[in-house]
């Protein structure tokens, strides 16, 4: 479905380039949700924001991402525009206000639609009417505007309308962060119902700092640090059984049910995330790694397959 071979996108400030995405290869294969999580600032919304459109101070420093074998990371401005929401749609990490506050939901809907070519608006209407049945909205909803909607019912409009051109690729960058735990129920049921039921998109890329979400939506999970893929696996293989250093200490970083706080601290990640305009030598995590040898500092390792369809990037796992 979609291939991203060594992908490089930094942004270029007065002091150098901030390397937030580099080197970065995985595939989203149809018919799955592929998690991406990682710290804030680990690089997640740039890698996917540049997919779609790269506006400086954001470059495409290397590497391609080839949709259905053609590399989107050649096209420009119009001819991006022409394979957004009918190809590839992202919901944009904040976007729950992006939608236009003058405007009703069927006057957007519309909008979007003419600009794709389509002619005739009852077809749209009915699309329309469909899609809100399917997130458990009212047809009313149509006639609203933005703001007369609530944040979950909101989320749920933005879902209806990046989906409503049938994209191959849904890109859902932290679209629970903001929700409630029963709206972020609802929406995780509704990404899967849309791939897994309904066959609206045939892959699901969904991004959230929260690894332990994507326990219960994800077929197959990447994880990233400092601009940087460290360990891609099945979800059950990293939930379970995480090798990599950061992997490992991202999922004991999550608060657990029933946990006293008080006889038990949190285990937080020691030290910070480092600067992306210059990272760490070596393997980026080595400051932070209650692992790390003479190797890590000097030398980046390579992505491994440990074990069948589980690539790791350590130096621990070589060989
Ligand atoms: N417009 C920009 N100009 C310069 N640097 C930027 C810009 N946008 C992001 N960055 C930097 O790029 C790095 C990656 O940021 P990005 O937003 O991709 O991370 P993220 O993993 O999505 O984080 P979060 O979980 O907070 O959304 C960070 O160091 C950030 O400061
Ligand atoms: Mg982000």
């Amino acid at each position: 479905m979609l291939r991203v071979n060594d992908l490089k996108v930094y942004y270029k400030t007065p002091s150098g380039y901030i390397k937030a995405v580099d080197g970065v290869s995985f595939e989203v294969k149809k018919g799955e949700i592929f998690g991406i999580a990682g710290e804030s600032g680990c690089g997640k919304s740039t890698l996917v924001n540049s997919l779609i459109l790269r506006k400086p101070p954001m470059i495409h420093m290397g590497g391609e991402a080839l949709l259905e074998g053609k590399d989107i990371m050649t096209l420009d401005e119009k001819e991006y525009r022409k394979i957004r929401y009918t190809k590839i749609s992202i919901i944009p990490q904040y976007s729950l206000n992006a939608l236009n506050p003058t405007k009703k939901i069927r006057e957007i809907v519309w909008d979007l639609a003419k600009e794709h070519g389509y002619t005739d608006k009852e077809e749209i209407e009915s699309k329309l009417r469909e899609r809100l049945r399917m997130v458990s909205l009212s047809e009313q909803v149509a006639n609203m505007y933005p703001i007369e909607l609530s944040g979950g019912m909101k989320q749920r409009v933005v879902m209806v309308v990046s989906t409503l051109l049938d994209p191959k690729i849904l890109i859902a960058d932290e679209i629970t962060s903001a929700l409630d735990v029963t709206n972020q129920r609802i929406i995780l049921e509704l990404l899967y119902y849309f791939i897994k039921e309904e066959k609206i998109v045939d892959s699901i890329i969904f991004i959230t700092h929260d690894i332990g979400l994507l326990d219960k939506i994800a077929d197959r999970i990447m994880v990233m640090y400092a601009g940087k893929a460290v360990e891609i696996g099945p979800t059950e293989k990293i939930i379970n059984k995480p090798t990599h250093p950061y992997t490992q200490l991202l999922l004991n970083s999550l608060p657990r049910l029933g946990i006293n706080y008080e006889k038990e601290r949190l285990q937080g990640i020691p030290g910070e995330p480092p600067a992306l305009l210059k990272p760490p030598s070596g393997c980026r995590l080595h400051p932070r790694c209650p692992y790390a040898t003479d190797i890590c500092t000097m030398k980046e390792p390579e992505m491994i397959e440990i074990e069948k369809s589980h690539f790791v990037a350590c130096h621990m796992y070589r060989g």
